[in-house]
Order: C-alpha cells, then structure tokens, then sequence
C-alpha cells in the first residue's frame, strides 16, 4: 500500500505523465486542419490592416490595382494577375508580401508594423485550404 502511493506522487512519473500529454498534442495537426473562415478570420484582418491603400485612389490600388474591399477583388489580383493562388501558398504574392519572404521595399502592409504570426499563418491556411469565400 505504502510503495502505491509513493509511486503516485514520484516526481519522475508525474514528468512522464506531462510528456505524454504533450506527446498527444503533437504535432498540431488538428490546428492546422481547423477550416479558416475568409468572413471571419481573413476579412477582419484585410480590413483593419491594408483598405488605406487598397481602396480605389489609394497608393497600393493605383499602383498594382489591388483592391481589397472585397473577396472578389482580393481573387482577381493586380493588373499584371492573381495575387492568390488556391491551395499554395508557398507561391502566392499574398503570401510571399505579407510573410516578407519578398523584399522589404514591398512587404505589405507597406513600410507599416508587420502582420502577427498569427494573422500570417491563418493567411497561410486559408490560402492552403482552397482560399474559399467561406
Ligand atoms: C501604406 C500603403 C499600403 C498598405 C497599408 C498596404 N499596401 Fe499592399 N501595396 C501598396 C503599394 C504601393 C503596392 C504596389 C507595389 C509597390 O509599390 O510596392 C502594393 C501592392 C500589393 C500587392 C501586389 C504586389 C504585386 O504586384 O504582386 C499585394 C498582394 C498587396 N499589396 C497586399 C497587401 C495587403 C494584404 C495589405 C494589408 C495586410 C496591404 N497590401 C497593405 C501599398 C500598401
């Protein structure tokens, strides 16, 4: 009885009882797997984060034609073609700017704070998932 009880509080296997939850929660698949809303998750961000200059009149929509007031102008790109193409976003400018994976003179937003990781990486999911108007 007493060897029981000591064997529950022992340090070590508290210890391998913590690795083994974290063990299950990894890797965080189901995160990744968790659908991304265009309504709810991208839109939100695109609104508060890029309309001073991608609105007709503004710098970046005079310059590339990007205008992001909607799902449809975000889909149908700049002047020179899609910014977004579904299901990769290792190759999608949308990506490769707000990631500033390009250079620093066009990470977008433009010469502003960059977006969290968090912002960044459900752009990444969202465009990974098919970039739905869901
Ligand atoms: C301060 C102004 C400014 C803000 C804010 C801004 N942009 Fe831009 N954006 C520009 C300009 C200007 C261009 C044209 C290219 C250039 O001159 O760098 C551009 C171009 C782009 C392009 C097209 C690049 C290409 O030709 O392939 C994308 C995509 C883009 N912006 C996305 C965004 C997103 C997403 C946001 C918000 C997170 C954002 N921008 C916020 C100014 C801005």
């Amino acid at each position: 009885m007493h060897a029981i009880t000591r064997l529950h509080r022992s340090p070590a296997l508290i210890a391998i009882g913590i690795l083994w939850i974290l063990g299950q929660m990894w890797p965080p698949t189901a995160l990744a797997k968790e659908p991304v809303s265009f309504k709810d998750d991208i839109f939100p961000i695109i609104q508060i984060r890029c309309p001073e200059c991608h609105i007709p009149g503004g710098e970046g929509s005079e310059k590339s034609g990007l205008d992001l007031r909607s799902y449809e102008g975000l889909m149908k790109g700049t002047k020179f073609g899609s910014v977004v193409v579904p299901g990769d976003a290792f190759t999608s400018n949308l990506n490769v700017l707000i990631e500033g994976r390009a250079s620093k003179e066009i990470q977008m937003p433009k010469h502003m704070k960059k977006l969290t990781t968090c912002d960044i990486d459900l752009f990444r999911r969202w465009v990974n998932q098919g970039a739905k108007n869901n």
